[in-house]
């Protein structure tokens, strides 16, 4: 579900016509949608009612601060996986306290941070890490709350590099080790084992994976509960969205496909994993990043020129792979729409940035409108892991994002000066 839609042949993102946007703030730009976002948080928090939960919205998918500041509006708890990001959350509004610190290499610095913020918990990815927690932990005279991330090795059946539940990644503890960890963490003074976690990996579009993870780990969670007295399970993030609608409507009646019924909604993951987590008498967090923000957002950018070599057709734009790597880094689909509805025959195209790389590209031969010149187009559903996983690369500067609510916008980054991007650098001073 998404807020972009055309409106008398242009294309709207709620009640604002974005061609709009790019004549006032030019262009590449991204535009986010508040009530796409509002509608996804609250459709998951709602399909969990039946548990004591918490939507801990994954902040890498988006940490822009507008973004944030709508979600801690809604009461979103957050995963984080740095001091950058708590601090960025910390300056949206949001509730340290609702917040769970990720990631295999936390740093002292981050650790004590985070403590000092109080934190709702670590999720600790090794022994070491324990160690390093309670050593910081008892220097600042503080108990650390911590959960243990299990590895659980099942395979989520996605791109290889987002898959993240198996013995091939670093994440976690292998399963089988969880237990003697826990019961070496209890005897550490200044750790507090308040839950365990586990998250196998993103754009999953099945609840089938979640289910077999959640059903492997279950005897385990409850033997830890007894143990530990502990008081959460976190079940990770990973939902997947739909970027390429033509897959999901390939019937006439695509609803009725097979492929719409298995379509993960958080009604469908709600109804296999409730009943699952329910009789654990456990507080149940999600992490949910792509799901939230995903199709909520979108890459604006305008077609600088086209090139006709051979047999291809090079529609070239003026975004490139710094500004949204994901078809660059992991063959990644986004849906190209014009701003302005065209008629007439589809050609194939390639359309492609101007950074110096054959990997610069969006799609490849596609069956996309005749672009020409000075056209607009929509790069969809490039909310997740598009902005925060920018570059500077080939000096280009980041580009606006505006967030859009009813017919009203605002600049929730300005575009980045050019000369910001060397700011910091110097020529040579040599000392000795
Ligand atoms: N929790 C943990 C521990 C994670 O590692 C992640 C994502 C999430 C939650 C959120 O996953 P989501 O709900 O967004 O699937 N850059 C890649 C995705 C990397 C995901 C990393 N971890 C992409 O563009 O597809």
């Amino acid at each position: 579900m998404h807020d972009f839609k055309y409106v008398n042949g242009r294309l709207h993102c709620e009640g604002v016509a974005i061609e709009g946007l790019v004549r006032r703030h030019g262009s590449p730009l991204y535009v986010y949608s508040q009530s796409t976002l509002v509608h996804h948080f609250q459709s998951l928090h709602q399909a969990l009612e039946p548990l004591d939960h918490l939507v801990c919205y994954a902040a890498k998918a988006n940490s822009n601060l507008g973004v944030l500041g709508v979600l801690a509006g809604e009461g979103s708890g957050f995963d984080i996986v740095s001091q950058g990001e708590l601090r960025r959350i910390i300056a949206a509004g949001g509730d340290p306290s609702k917040c769970v610190f990720a990631g295999v290499g936390k740093s002292e610095e981050e650790i004590a941070y985070a403590l000092e913020q109080g934190i709702y918990s670590f999720n600790v990815e090794s022994e070491p890490e324990l160690l390093r927690i309670n050593r910081v932990a008892a220097r600042l005279k503080r108990r650390a709350p911590v959960a243990v991330r299990i590895n659980p090795n099942v395979d989520a059946h996605t791109h290889s590099k987002i898959t993240t539940g198996t013995y091939e990644n670093k994440f976690g503890v292998a399963f089988e080790l969880v237990e003697q960890v826990y019961a070496r963490a209890a005897r550490l003074k200044n750790i507090w084992l308040r839950g365990v976690q586990m998250h196998i990996g993103s754009q999953l579009t099945e609840v089938k994976p979640f289910e077999l993870a959640v059903a492997k780990v279950l005897p385990l969670v409850v033997r830890l509960k007894e143990n530990h007295g502990l008081e959460f399970f976190s079940i990770g993030g990973g939902i997947g969205i739909v970027y390429d609608p033509s897959l999901a409507s390939g019937t006439a009646q695509w609803w009725k496909s097979p492929a719409a019924r298995k379509l993960l909604t958080p009604a469908s993951y709600a109804q296999k994993l409730v009943p699952l987590l329910q009789p654990l008498g456990l507080r149940i967090l999600v992490e949910p990043g792509r799901f939230i923000v995903g199709n909520a957002g979108i890459l604006v950018t305008r077609v600088e020129y086209v090139k006709q070599t051979g047999r291809k057709r090079f529609v070239i734009v003026d975004a490139a792979m710094n500004d949204l790597i994901r078809p660059a880094f992991y063959d990644a689909y986004h849906e190209i729409v014009p701003l302005r509805r065209k008629v007439g025959k589809l050609v194939k195209s390639d359309v492609v940035g101007p950074i110096c790389e054959s990997g610069d590209y969006f799609c490849k031969d596609r069956p996309l409108p005749g672009f020409v010149e000075g056209d607009l187009l929509a790069l969809m559903s490039a909310g997740a892991y598009g902005s925060v996983m920018g570059s500077n690369y080939n000096s280009r500067p980041f580009p606006v994002e505006i967030l859009v609510n009813g017919r009203k916008h605002a600049v929730v980054r300005e575009r980045q000066p050019i000369d910001s991007i060397w700011a910091l650098e110097k020529k040579a001073v040599w000392q000795k």
